[in-house]
């Protein structure tokens, strides 16, 4: 806490954050999904609330806690959470650090597939789901939060796919996630990440998901500092 008297750095802002995966069903009893353990997402609502935001954390299925003092709202599938993240706005930042499924099953089945003596494995036909982050970061100014924030988990040229997807999406900053082996292992309590901006990059040393989190909305604070003194 700040002393008495001293507000917070985003005391009346809206921080809007997705997190975890999402699961696109196959079928009522299976479906398919991103790796995510939404550590990571939760940690950015929590440090935001941390800082006085009011928090929105559309999350997916994930097994931790909600982070205390925020709204939570569960869903399961990518076209609700972009229903959800839709709903939501407007916001003064938001950050996408849920694994969406890149693709859902065209048409998932309603009763559950059963196995037949000697019958192929069923095909399953994929459709691809709307980019929650892109469609967010088109929005007209108006509409727009200031500051639009994605996530880019790599596994090789880190940086360089990183760069790709931040100009290819209109986003403002990528947290470019390295997940080759012994970095930002899923699931894991750390992160390396290199933040990827217009004004370059910086990599980031190994940190706790909670410092990641921590780190990045202080700079997304001082960032809207800035841009009102302008
Ligand atoms: N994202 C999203 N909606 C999707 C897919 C991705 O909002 N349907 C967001 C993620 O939350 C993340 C960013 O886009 O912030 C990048 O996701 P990523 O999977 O790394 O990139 P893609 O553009 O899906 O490309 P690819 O999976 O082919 O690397
Ligand atoms: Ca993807």
């Amino acid at each position: 806490r700040r002393p008495s008297g001293g507000k917070l750095p985003l005391a009346g802002r809206h921080v809007l954050v997705t997190s975890g995966p999402t699961h696109e069903p196959i079928d009522p009893v299976r479906y398919i999904a991103n790796r995510s353990s939404g550590k990571q997402g939760h940690a950015v609502a929590a440090a935001a609330q941390k800082l006085g935001a009011r928090v929105t954390l559309i999350t997916g299925p994930v097994e931790i806690a909600d982070p205390e003092g925020v709204t939570v709202q569960h869903v399961e599938t990518a076209q609700e959470m972009l229903t959800a993240v839709e709903a939501a706005l407007p916001a003064d930042v938001a950050v996408f650090a849920a694994a969406v499924a890149d693709w859902r099953v065209a048409s998932a089945a309603e009763g559950k597939i059963k196995k037949a003596k000697g019958a192929p494995p069923p095909a399953l036909h994929l459709a691809e789901n709307a980019d929650i982050l892109a469609t967010v970061a088109r929005l007209k100014p108006r509409r727009r939060p200031q500051l639009v924030i994605g996530f880019a988990a790599e596994t090789d040229a880190v940086v360089e796919n990183a760069e790709r997807k931040r100009s290819a999406k209109a986003v403002d900053w990528i947290v470019a996630n390295d997940v080759s082996q012994g970095s930002g292992v899923f699931g894991g309590e750390r992160n390396t990440v290199h933040l990827v901006t217009a004004q370059g990059v910086e990599n980031w040393p190994q940190m706790s998901k909670a410092d990641v989190a921590a780190a990045l909305i202080g700079r997304a604070a001082r960032y809207l500092a800035q841009s009102v003194e302008q």
